[in-house]
């Protein structure tokens, strides 16, 4: 059955994939299944890289079921699988009239974000069918890019079970449950480097600098930090490093991330270096503290006036920030993606309340270390799709984190 149009009538319920079989013609079923399971497949590639986004991939396809170009979601906040797809296909000079069908793994949103909405994109490249794997499991937009295209002419047809997000892009789902569109909170990553032995801070004697992680790593954090809305950290790190959180090397980063530190007490120097102008060659968004309603008024002074931005919130349980209230604020300041660079006490404290949604771990070789250990902590982590790499002499994991540890 072709889904040509879907009804323009936006109230009514447009079927799930499930309800809806249909036939592009001549292509059979088979070959766009199997061409949209192994875009899926090579999609999830980029998973760590766009969470909380989907992994989605994308291909043009002739009428004999060749893949003509593809494309994938690569970089948070940077084109959609199908948009990479038609690049692709526009630098090889061929005319549109040579695709018969684009697949997609996932439907294509239909209102603008980072990006612009993928259905226009896809209207005005004229294009004349469409193949989709799974529905967007949001129910705000769950069939609504489908009966957008319907009404512009473009044939639908869907692929159940081909690449189900359930397989392609599990974390997808997670970040559009009930309880997380109820209550939204930012996609929290916490990135950290640790000793073998699962030390956050290096043994005295660790030599030159106080790095555990190697050059090559830093750098890779450097490319983190510009694919995210806001890089969070503990006063304890402050006071201890005296860090800059700023994205080193930023280039075409027009919104460098949000600098937002957790200290209850307002005990943030207000000479440290956070608050320094942006030197050459480097970005620094501004810098957020969250601190206990009714904190030290003289401190909060001199912060203001250091360029901070101070903003008291209720205190948790116990008497600290309020995790969840400094997400929820994040949230209402625009961050969707956050990055938690901070010692172990903030560190245990988000993983104990559930809200650390993917690691990035950074093994340096060095043994040993001061402080507490992550070690057990992340032990207890349930780590999902996990993938183990090495860059220059360290090693690194990557994961998402399972409900269940929480
Ligand atoms: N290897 C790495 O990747 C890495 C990264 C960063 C830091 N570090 C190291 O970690 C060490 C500092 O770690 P740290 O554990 O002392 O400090 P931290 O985790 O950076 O900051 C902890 C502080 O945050 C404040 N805070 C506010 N609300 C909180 C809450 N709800 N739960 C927990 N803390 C809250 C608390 O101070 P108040 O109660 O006063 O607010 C707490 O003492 C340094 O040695 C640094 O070098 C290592």
């Amino acid at each position: 059955m072709i889904l040509t149009p879907i009804t323009p009538d936006r109230s009514r319920r447009v079927a799930c994939a499930a309800d809806m079989p249909s036939t592009v013609a001549s292509i059979p079923r088979g070959r766009m299944a199997q061409i949209l399971a192994e875009v899926g497949e090579r999609a999830r590639a980029a998973r760590f890289e766009i969470a909380p986004n989907p992994a989605v991939g994308a291909a043009l396809v002739a009428a004999d079921g060749s893949i003509l170009a593809e494309g994938r979601h690569l970089v948070y906040g940077g084109p959609h699988a199908e948009i990479e797809a038609l690049r692709a296909y526009r630098a090889t000079g061929r005319p549109m009239a040579d695709v018969h069908t684009l697949a997609i793994t996932l439907e294509p949103c239909s209102t603008t974000g980072k990006t612009p909405a993928c259905t226009d994109a896809i209207i005005k490249s004229g294009i004349k069918r469409v193949a989709i794997a799974d529905l967007d499991p949001d129910p705000r937009h769950r069939g609504r890019a489908l009966a957008i295209l319907g009404e512009h002419g473009i044939e639908v047809e869907t692929h159940p079970g081909a690449a189900p997000l359930s397989v392609v892009s599990p974390h997808f789902e997670s970040y559009t449950s009930y309880e997380r569109l109820r209550r939204p909170r930012p996609w929290l990553i916490a990135k950290w480097a640790q000793t073998r032995s699962g030390h956050l801070s290096p043994p005295e004697d660790v030599g030159e600098g106080r790095w555990i992680s190697s050059p090559e790593s830093l750098r890779e954090v450097q490319l983190l930090r510009s694919h995210v809305d806001a890089i969070v950290t503990g006063v304890g790190t402050v006071v201890a490093d005296d860090p800059r959180l700023t994205v080193r090397f930023p280039a075409g980063l027009d919104r460098p991330p949000l600098r937002v530190v957790l200290d209850t007490e307002l005990r943030t120097p207000p000479d440290a270096r956070i608050f320094r102008p942006a030197e050459r060659g480097e970005a620094g968004g501004p810098v957020y503290i969250l601190c206990r309603a009714g904190a030290n008024g003289v401190r909060h002074r001199e912060l203001l006036a250091a360029g901070a931005r101070v903003h008291p919130l209720r205190p948790g349980a116990d008497g600290r920030v309020h995790l969840r209230e400094s997400l929820e604020w994040m949230w209402r300041f625009g961050v969707r993606r956050a990055l938690l660079e901070t010692g172990p006490t903030l560190l245990s404290s988000y993983f104990e309340a559930g809200f650390v949604d993917q690691v990035r771990i950074y093994t340096g070789n060095v043994n040993g270390g001061r402080g507490d250990s992550l070690a057990t902590l992340l032990a207890g982590t349930k780590l999902l799709e996990r993938s183990d790499r090495e860059v220059g002499p360290d090693a690194v994991l990557e994961a998402f984190v399972g409900r269940s540890s929480r």
